[in-house]
């Protein structure tokens, strides 16, 4: 295995996010949390969130920024920033939010979700003017674990929607 290297997304990189983080979503919700999405309703919700269409287009939003971490030329991790738009009542537009950090189960424990996010939260500093923002399912007690070390505080709850099911998130803030 070759040093990984963390680099900004290229427009070239849709296919492989929109896979990775369509497994990655599997892998971590649906088998590892075992949370009970209906079935009919989680295809639909997959498409719709990382889906080639909807990759390819987040990634040629300016006002989003993407990174990838490569192994071996392959991308196994990915970190996407934004303004925020987390349902808190301090929370502005202008604010930064983290909107997804996604390491591959195979390439977890490695150092790849910390360096992404040290990226991730250089962007949402010079990019955000106030306090900066993460949603976080409720039960995802290692991610939590991951944003408490570097200064995220539980701000706020909110019901996040997968087709008719909702998952209970916690609002993170720092600032
Ligand atoms: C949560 C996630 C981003 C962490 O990234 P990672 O690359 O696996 O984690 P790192 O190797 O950078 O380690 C980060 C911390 O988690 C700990 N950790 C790593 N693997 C762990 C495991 N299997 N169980 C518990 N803690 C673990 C590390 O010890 C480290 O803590 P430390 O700095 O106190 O030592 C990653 O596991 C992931 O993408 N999970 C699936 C998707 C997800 O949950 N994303 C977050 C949604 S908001």
């Amino acid at each position: 295995m070759t040093e990984p290297l963390i680099r900004p997304a290229r427009p070239d990189d849709a296919p492989a996010l929109s896979t990775l983080g369509r497994a990655t979503f599997i892998e971590t919700f649906v088998e590892g949390f075992a949370i009970p999405y209906p079935p009919a309703e989680l295809e639909p919700f997959l498409r719709a969130s990382f889906g080639l269409e909807t990759t390819t287009a987040r990634l040629a939003d300016p006002a989003e920024a993407w990174w990838v971490a490569e192994v071996d030329g392959a991308v196994v991790a990915f970190a996407t920033t934004g303004p925020n738009a987390l349902p808190h009542p301090d929370g502005r537009p202008s604010h930064a939010e983290l909107k997804r950090l996604y390491v591959a189960k195979s390439a977890q424990g490695l150092g790849l979700g910390t360096r992404l996010l040290a990226v991730a939260l250089d962007w949402m500093a010079a990019n955000g003017d106030g306090a900066e923002w993460i949603g976080v399912w409720s039960g995802n007690l290692k991610a939590q674990k991951l944003y408490a070390a570097h200064g995220f505080e539980k701000a706020g709850e909110y019901e996040y929607p997968v087709g008719s099911w909702r998952d209970h998130e916690f609002i993170l803030r720092r600032g």
